[in-house]
């Protein structure tokens, strides 16, 4: 994937093992020309508002597995810890999306500017909107009514005092028909217990039958989805 990287800084080390030299500023990413158009603006803030205001791998691996698939079927896409919106925008400008497509991005509050930014950037105001979604609270307003087809979440397992507020919030935005696709870096011993924990409530099945699948996975990072168990 092409990325053109405008400006770089150093800056501090933060939460995950963010690298200590970041992109600040735009990238313009293509996907392999998998989008509509002139491709994805990015915005990145280097990690200022938190570690999701740079670009995962993980986020990168669960586009290009969504825009070599299609969503055709998925007109009201979730994605959970968005950070920049990177994975919800990138569907959102690709060519199986739905004409009623509806991306929410969500994250906590303090990514919600990043966020806005980068909707901005690429024109999607009527399609993806950002909003805040605090992992183990209660599920927001604008969830209420109908559910989403699919939840996305990509490198959100990172954070051992995270993984039963993260865990929470899966079971409540789970019905059975719910598809869950998640994407993970693997970094620490300890996130075994996240999945164990989560197995209790999910049938999770590794995905690899997409093109960039063996890229990702030799750096670490795989590809699941989660079904909800019926009881
Ligand atoms: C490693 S970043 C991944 C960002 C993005 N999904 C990507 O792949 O580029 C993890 C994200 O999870 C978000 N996050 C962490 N704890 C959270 C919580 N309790 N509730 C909601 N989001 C949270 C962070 O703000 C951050 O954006």
């Amino acid at each position: 994937m092409e990325i053109l990287q405008i400006e770089t800084e150093v800056l501090p080390a933060a939460v995950v093992d963010v690298p200590e030299r970041l992109n600040l500023g735009r990238s313009n990413l293509n996907f392999d020309g998998l989008l509509k158009g002139d491709g994805l603006k990015i915005e990145e803030d280097g990690g200022a508002a938190g570690c999701g205001g740079k670009l995962w791998p993980a986020g990168e691996m669960l586009a290009y597995y969504l825009l070599r698939k299609g969503i055709q079927s998925y007109p009201r896409v979730l994605e959970i810890g968005s950070g920049t919106g990177l994975t919800g925008l990138a569907i959102a400008l690709s060519e199986s999306a739905p004409p009623n497509l509806k991306v929410w991005v969500t994250d906590q509050e303090n990514m919600i500017p990043l966020m806005n930014q980068n909707i901005e950037l690429n024109n999607l105001q009527d399609k993806v909107v950002a909003e805040v979604l605090d992992w183990g609270e209660e599920l927001p307003e604008f969830l209420e009514g109908q559910p989403v087809d699919l939840v996305l979440a990509a490198d959100c397992v990172y954070l051992e005092s995270a993984f039963p507020l993260l865990e929470k919030t899966l079971i409540d935005l789970s019905n059975k028909d719910t598809k869950i696709l998640m994407s993970y870096k693997k970094r620490r011993k300890a996130d075994s217990r996240f999945f164990k924990s989560v197995k209790k409530h999910f049938t999770i099945v590794e995905i690899s039958d997409f093109e960039e699948h063996a890229r990702f996975k030799k750096d670490g990072v795989t590809l699941m989805e989660l079904k909800k168990k019926t009881k």
